[in-house]
């Protein structure tokens, strides 16, 4: 039955193994190329932005006369030279193109200045005469709050009697606090490269995790039908959720320009203006009222979230959605009242975000358990342990949802015991009692975060897969690639689909022309969901090719397996190249499409209730910071991960996406502030004066453990999705500061906290604002 001539030595499964991403190499090297990259097509212009210096006003006049009498100054390009739609065609429809009439914010785009350098179009742009009438701007959440200035009207959701729950409570707190927002610091900034094409048609290069909602823009702007824009990316350098909406603004841009002068046209920010012109993370504040009884359990819970959106919707509504989903993280609140305002500014128009809203639910229900147990004396994992979601009751979240999958019953304890909590708890009580100016803190803080995106139409992909004569497999799908991993993961899964190794499987450049109506790659879903159609698609064709042979050897095609470069019926093994030789002579199709829906999904989007999530994923973190208190300097010591991604797909991506998440949350809670002055410009824009994470700051002790079970839902391969909940786990961080602040300040009045003390810790927690929370600061 078996050749002689094939070595039976089929390569192993490629799925489950730590390979490296499919540009690894290529990204080292400097040989994979981004945007700005690519060689560029003869005639090509440079843009510049034009940008509002004032926050809000009237634009009166535009004069570009000294711009265009520059050298190599080609031209400009104004409100009135987009030949389609005005505005971005979003939900809201409340974002003009290209600012006329009034101006919104600081690093409003105006217009362009067209130059035959880059050089020469920034200076081009800066010489451009505004003449704008200022209006009053609205700049802080509290003064939003106070006019009642939304860009979406407020949302409410209750269940039970929080007011009843409250006045009954043996315990009870309120507090208020902020956390502020945070740059995406992509390294490679906001660009497309627009390219006109023949009779009508438009090639874009863009850097987005939304090709699909680019050449949708694109055509509106432009006023073409779809069909006429592609919209091409191979991969980011970085989106973080940056480039899930803004990179259609830069698209747009570039396209009106090209669509003017019929020339190619690029327009790639500097980094300074890519701060000052492009959203976001939402800053939030909050309010609480909880009350509670000896054990820290919640009774009642009315929580106030305001988030602060800048001057247009772009995708507010479901970020502060998903705060709402999240303001429970892992809790049972029975008794809860949330409100969620959506807040209008003179500001960037703030956007997704990594875990896009959940970070800003979760920190707020850890800070309350963290005032809860300190209010109390108690211990804060016992406190968070107990206020779990149960096993089979107190298991419905206050959006109806039941909690099927909880696995933090045993994660927590296991943690727990790994990063050995309890004894350093007691240990780093001694050291505080000992050392006057440097304190010490550690806190475990788990997450739960839901999967799905929740506006449930954007729950499907689709894919294409193509089987060459040789054997060899493309594959393309929906999904974009903005170092996470996504292709490398998808080709370990259509490698072991049709059985060959990983080597002959190539992910190719997301291609709106390949697949159509894609949805963004976002909300941690892209594997889940690309995956399985890429895992789909390449089902259909092992099933032609198990037709085939089950035809040639007269078996059923059921028998017929494929595993490790090798077709094997019950009577012939054969090489899987062979085969696709011998398939393509007798006519079976050798490419095919996949798609894919996620199941059990549904949500009421008026009372924000129903099933949003097909699952959670799961984790905790242990961290341990050390205060300086006379400085306000902060460090983290050591960090101790136990993560949930179900079964791994790739575990050296998986970690690395831990790792990176972690440390990015870290940035948001520390080191990364954005200071607006009082006109609303943004005084950081660079990193000068923006501080990110860098390896300095990862502290030596970082162990990530992946957790041993397989995703109990019916996910691509029995994993789960892992690019967003990490982030959450970085709220560790903050409270264990918060404890280190709360131990000096213990020693400091020699004795706890009065009742209703909270230690108010702005976030982000620079040395300032550990200071003004030692109460060692004025404002
Ligand atoms: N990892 C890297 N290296 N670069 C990124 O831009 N974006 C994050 C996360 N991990 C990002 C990343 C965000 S915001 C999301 S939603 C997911 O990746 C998106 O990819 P996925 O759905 O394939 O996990
Ligand atoms: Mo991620 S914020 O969903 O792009």
């Amino acid at each position: 039955m078996k050749r002689d001539d094939i070595a039976l030595q089929p390569e192993a499964p490629a799925v489950g193994r730590p390979h490296p991403h499919e540009s690894a190499r290529a990204q080292v090297a400097g040989s994979a190329p981004y945007v700005d990259d690519l060689p560029e097509f003869k005639g090509t212009l440079y843009a510049a932005p034009i940008l509002s210096p004032v926050a809000h006003g009237t634009l009166d006049g535009v004069d570009t006369g000294a711009a265009l009498a520059l050298p190599g100054v080609h031209g400009v390009v104004l409100a009135e030279d987009v030949p389609g739609l005005a505005v971005f065609p979003t939900a809201a429809r409340d974002e003009a193109v290209f600012a006329h009439g009034t101006v919104q914010y600081v690093g409003q785009v105006i217009g362009l200045v067209l130059a035959d350098s880059v050089m020469g179009a920034r200076r081009a742009a800066r010489a451009v005469q505004l003449s704008i009438t200022p209006l009053p701007a609205i700049l802080s959440v509290q003064d939003a709050l106070a006019a009642q200035s939304w860009v979406l009207p407020p949302v409410h959701v209750r269940r039970g009697d929080a007011a009843g729950a409250l006045a009954t409570a043996p315990h009870r707190l309120q507090g208020r606090f902020e956390v502020g927002g945070q740059e995406h610091f992509y390294l490679e900034g906001q660009i497309a490269y627009a390219l006109p094409l023949e009779q009508g048609q438009w090639w874009i290069h863009s850097s987005t995790q939304h090709p699909g909602e680019v050449q949708h823009w694109v055509a509106h702007a432009l006023g073409v039908d779809s069909h006429a824009v592609r919209i091409e990316c191979r991969r980011m350098g970085g989106g973080f959720g940056g480039k899930e909406t803004q990179a259609g603004h830069l698209a747009v841009w570039a396209a009106v320009a090209a669509h003017k002068f019929g020339r190619p046209v690029k327009l790639r920010l500097d980094r300074d203006d890519d701060f000052v012109v492009t959203g976001k993370r939402h800053p939030f504040a909050y309010e609480y009222d909880v009350g509670f009884d000896a054990s820290g359990r919640i009774a009642g819970l009315k929580l106030m979230m305001a988030a602060n959106c800048g001057h247009s919707a772009d995708l507010s509504g479901a970020v502060a959605d998903r705060a709402v989903f999240h303001c429970d993280n892992a809790y049972f609140l029975e008794h809860v009242e949330i409100a969620s305002y959506r807040c209008k500014t003179n500001l960037q128009s703030h956007t997704a975000f990594r875990g896009f809203g959940g970070p800003q639910g979760v920190i707020a229900i850890e800070a309350i358990l963290g005032d809860i147990a300190r209010h109390l004396g108690l211990d804060a994992l016992d406190v968070r342990m107990r206020n779990l979601y149960g096993l089979g009751e107190r298991d419905v979240t206050h959006y109806q949802m039941r909690v099927e999958d909880n696995i933090l019953h045993e994660l927590l304890p296991q943690l727990e015991r790994q990063a050995h909590y309890r004894q350093r708890q007691a240990a780093i009580a001694q050291w505080n009692a000992t050392s006057p100016v440097l304190k010490r803190g550690l806190a475990v803080t788990p997450v739960k975060f839901g999967i799905s995106f929740t506006a449930t139409l954007f729950n499907q992909a689709g894919a294409l897969v193509n089987v060459f004569t040789d054997g060899s497999v493309q594959v393309n799908h929906g999904g974009t690639e903005m170092g996470q991993g996504l292709h490398t993961k998808v080709a370990q899964i259509v490698a072991d689909e049709l059985g060959v190794p990983l080597a002959r499987v190539l992910v190719t450049a997301s291609d709106t022309s390949k697949v159509p109506n894609a949805s963004a790659t976002a909300a941690s879903s892209g594997t889940d969901l690309n995956g399985r159609a890429a895992q789909y698609a390449a089902r259909t064709i092992r099933d032609n090719l198990a037709a085939f042979v089950a035809g040639l050897d007269g078996c059923g095609a059921g028998a017929v397996q494929f595993e490790g470069g090798l077709v094997t019926s019950p009577k012939v093994v054969r090489r899987w190249e062979e085969v696709v030789v011998a398939a393509y002579a007798n006519r079976i199709q050798l490419w095919s499409d996949g798609f894919y829906r996620t199941p059990k999904i549904h949500y009421d989007k008026t009372t924000l209730t129903g099933r949003p999530f097909f699952y959670f994923a799961y984790g905790a973190a242990c961290t341990e910071v050390a205060i300086d208190t006379t400085t306000g300097e902060s460090r983290v010591l050591a960090i101790d991960i136990l993560h949930d991604v179900g079964r791994s797909i790739n575990p050296a991506i998986d970690i690395g996406q831990i790792e990176g998440g972690f440390v990015q949350g870290m940035g948001w809670l520390t080191t990364e502030e954005l200071v607006w002055d009082e006109r609303g410009r943004l005084a950081t824009h660079a990193p000068s004066t923006y501080k990110i994470p860098a390896t300095g700051d990862v502290p030596e002790h970082f162990q990530v453990r992946l957790w041993h079970e397989a995703n109990r839902e019916d996910n691509v391969g029995g994993s789960k999705a892992v690019g967003e909940p990490p982030f959450m786990l970085a709220v560790s961080v903050y409270e264990a500061l918060r404890n280190a602040i709360a131990a000096a300040r213990d020693g400091a009045s020699g004795g706890r906290f009065a009742p209703g003390e909270r230690i108010e810790l702005r976030a982000p927690a620079t040395a300032e604002n550990v200071l003004r929370a030692l109460g060692r600061l004025e404002d």
